[in-house]
């Protein structure tokens, strides 16, 4: 099919429920870089939502999964142990935040995950709350703000006095509110936290707000887990993002990067937390397929051998310093509200505009010359996620893709109409 009836084809087939950047069909990845059908290519700044962390069809992860598939590609978890899934725990226990996190439960995707690690909190503390950053809820959940200082009622009357390095902290009194009113400590089994928000706007949690939640945990006997979805495996310029505030997680969820396209997530917490589950409660018919922990293992081994989070910290302050430079143009920085992010999972949120989401025109001026960027979040934010092992070269490309259309969206803007409502914080 050419490209056009196969992007028709799609249209009408698909479910319109999904929304997608573009109708256009990849033919095939390579790198930082997706070929479409028909020839387009696009430099890519989304890998499939940090997923294609080591960029697309990494020749090791590449070998490793068509090796196993020789193999074995199926040996279900409730059957008997298999080869790769043991060999990526082994490859990952070196990785992790603290050496109490030393047993592993897998599963295909990351809500999967986030589900085993709801209902380990609940079998090991044999309590039902939840407390969570993030809706809709269920029955049992409950929500309290994550500490987003750009965006907080309290910084932004406050003369620029609070910011990510130095927070109010009131998220935290509206947790300790929240424990006194609605779900008391006895029946609370455990808070769930991104340590930087992903889909809410890329939001790393601000200095100091780990450690009091850590004590909030402990006085009450409740489990803290991260949620790292999004924000693990090298995307911050850490293996695991919660690295950068040096806190404890009880239970630490993963998926995306962990296998660079292969459908794998998991949980890790301390064997004593995982072995309050009796035998038969866990499993999964798909739960940490062979293929994909195979693809794993290679991740693993590239992480090391590439030097991985070397390049995620040079990149990083490339594409960061480009950032900061734009908004001291005078244009350009009048409709920036905050540059923000850890590692190459940054972003910059614009402030509202009355001519509509700035963040979508420099994201439809960016596919125009040729490169793929996400928005994010409530708010007006594009978020960048490029691949961790982007080359220099790749990057600066990049860069000037972005400069260009930020500054040719700004162009069209007037900074009197662009609100002035809060300042940057960082
Ligand atoms: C932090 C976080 N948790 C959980 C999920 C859900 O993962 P999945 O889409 O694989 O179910 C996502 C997805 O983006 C995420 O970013």
């Amino acid at each position: 099919m050419a490209a056009a009836r196969l992007s028709q084809f799609g249209v009408q087939h698909v479910a319109k429920g999904i929304g997608r950047l573009t109708t256009e069909v990849i033919e095939s990845g390579s790198g930082s870089y997706v070929s479409m059908v028909g020839g387009k290519r696009y430099l890519d700044f989304t890998v499939g939502i940090g997923v294609a962390n080591l960029g697309h069809c990494h020749p090791k992860v590449t070998k490793a999964i068509q090796s196993q598939v020789g193999t074995l590609v199926h040996g279900q978890v409730n059957i008997a142990f298999q080869k790769p899934y043991l060999e990526l725990i082994e490859r990952l226990l070196p990785m992790m935040p603290h050496p109490s996190l030393d047993t592993f439960f897998f599963w295909n995707s990351g809500s999967e995950a986030v589900e085993a690690a709801v209902k380990l909190a609940r079998h090991a503390t044999k309590k039902q709350n939840i407390i969570v950053n993030f809706g809709p809820l269920v029955p049992g959940i409950f929500s309290v703000p994550f500490p987003y200082c750009a965006q907080c009622s309290i910084a932004q009357h406050a003369g620029g006095k609070f910011n990510y390095e130095n927070c109010c902290m009131d998220p935290v009194t509206q947790l300790e509110l929240l424990l006194k009113r609605e779900t008391a400590p006895s029946d609370t089994a455990a808070i769930v936290i991104e340590p930087v928000l992903g889909e809410g706007g890329y939001v790393p949690a601000p200095k100091g707000y780990f450690d009091r939640v850590r004590e909030i945990c402990d006085k009450n006997n409740i489990l803290l887990i991260c949620d790292e979805v999004q924000s693990g495996f090298g995307r911050t310029g850490k293996m695991f993002a919660v690295e950068h505030y040096g806190v404890r997680p009880d239970i630490l969820i993963m998926a995306k990067g962990i296998a660079n396209g292969m459908p794998l997530s998991g949980i890790v917490s301390r064997k004593e937390l995982m072995d309050k589950q009796p035998p038969g409660t866990m499993g999964g018919t798909y739960g940490g397929n062979a293929v994909a922990c195979a693809a794993g293992v290679a991740v693993a081994d590239a992480f090391k051998e590439e030097k991985i989070l070397e390049n995620v910290n040079a990149r990083s302050k490339e594409l960061r310093g480009m950032l900061e430079d734009l908004r001291k143009d005078p244009k350009v920085g009048s409709m920036i509200h905050d540059v923000r992010g850890l590692g190459l999972m940054l972003a910059v949120e614009f402030k509202p505009s009355p001519k509509g989401s700035i963040g979508s025109k420099v994201q439809a001026k960016c596919k125009e010359k040729g490169m793929l960027i996400l928005t994010t979040s409530i708010y007006d934010t594009l978020r960048f996620i490029p691949a961790l092992n982007i080359s220099k070269e790749d990057m600066a490309y990049g860069c000037q893709i972005l400069k260009e259309a930020i500054e040719e969206v700004a162009a069209g803007e007037d900074p009197q109409e662009t609100q002035t409502k809060g300042q940057a914080l960082e």
